[in-house]
């Protein structure tokens, strides 16, 4: 079991669409699969076709919803079983489950700071996966583009973490940043988490411009890069907005092919499964 988040502060880099698909890669592969959405923007849980939206009722000054989700988790500091599992749904694909977000996410963290009951707040999402986290292979935590106690609670429980960036000058110093960062909250907390690298997305590879930043990004982070980048791909704003499966929609397209490329660059799968993975895609 492996649990993976994706992390980079700026916003629009690619961060939604990577747990996207690689959770879909990761389904097509039989595994089974747990998302988790952080972000209030809910744009995950949108392409997975899991949004629920909030009612309009308040009641003590938290909104309600027709269903639990990531909010109601974190104000409710789930640690058993059966409460994490009332936050968990179907998605639009069948080995993918989802902690769904919803606007009202918004509130949590203000609404956790006033509630006087004691206890680390950095590991409120640790403890609560810790009860489902036998139940599947892969869990895949996407994030809102904030530094706060919601990316300390997801780089707490992550033995995994990737960073999509994009290629130009204010990303390569943002990079440096979320780098520093992850680096100083592991140290700062002891934390078992290896930073797996940043990856180039929305790339145009034969334009010259990818091609100078490509370099200044590997020259200046070294290790920290993967060779893997995802190309600019027009079938990825369809997906998003259509909540499609990937996999039926669009196989082929060049995106995937980048998603199962970084996938089986970074060495997270099952012998037979990278093999398949593989043979998916010199086919
Ligand atoms: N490979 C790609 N090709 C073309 N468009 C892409 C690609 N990856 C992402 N996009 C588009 O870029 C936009 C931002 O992507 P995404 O929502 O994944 O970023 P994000 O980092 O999650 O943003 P936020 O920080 O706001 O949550 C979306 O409109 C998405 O459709
Ligand atoms: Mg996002």
């Amino acid at each position: 079991m492996k649990i993976i988040s994706v992390q980079n502060n700026k916003g629009g880099v690619g961060k939604s669409v990577s747990v996207g698909f690689i959770s879909q890669l990761l389904a097509y592969l039989d595994k089974r699969v747990l998302v988790v959405d952080l972000d209030p923007q809910s744009n995950l849980t949108m392409m997975l076709g899991a949004f629920i939206e909030d009612s309009d009722d308040v009641i003590d000054g938290i909104a309600t919803s027709p269903v639990k989700n990531i909010s109601d988790l974190f104000i409710g500091r789930y640690a058993i079983k059966e409460d994490v599992e009332s936050c968990i749904h179907d998605t639009i694909i069948e080995n993918i489950k989802i902690i769904p977000s919803s606007p009202r996410h918004a509130n949590t963290l203000s609404i956790l700071h006033q509630d006087n009951k004691m206890g680390n707040i950095n590991i409120i999402l640790k403890k609560a996966l810790a009860t489902v986290k036998d139940d599947y292979d892969y869990i895949l935590i996407d994030s809102a583009p904030t530094i706060d106690a919601l990316t300390t609670n997801s780089l707490y429980c992550s033995d995994l973490v990737l960073t999509p960036v994009e290629d130009s000058d204010f990303s390569l110093k943002g990079l440096r940043e979320t780098i520093r960062l992850i680096q100083k909250t592991k140290e700062q907390y002891g934390l078992d988490m290896t930073f797996g690298g940043a990856f180039l997305t929305r790339s145009e590879r034969n334009t010259n411009s990818f091609k100078i930043f490509n370099n200044k990004y590997h020259s200046q982070l070294g290790e920290y890069m993967l060779n893997t980048s995802i190309s600019k791909d027009v079938k990825v704003k369809e997906i998003s907005s259509m909540c499609v499966p990937i996999l039926s929609y669009c196989p082929n397209t060049s995106s995937v092919i980048d998603y199962s490329k970084l996938i089986i660059e970074l060495h997270i799968l099952d012998d037979d499964a990278q093999q398949e993975l593989i043979n998916c895609i010199t086919e």
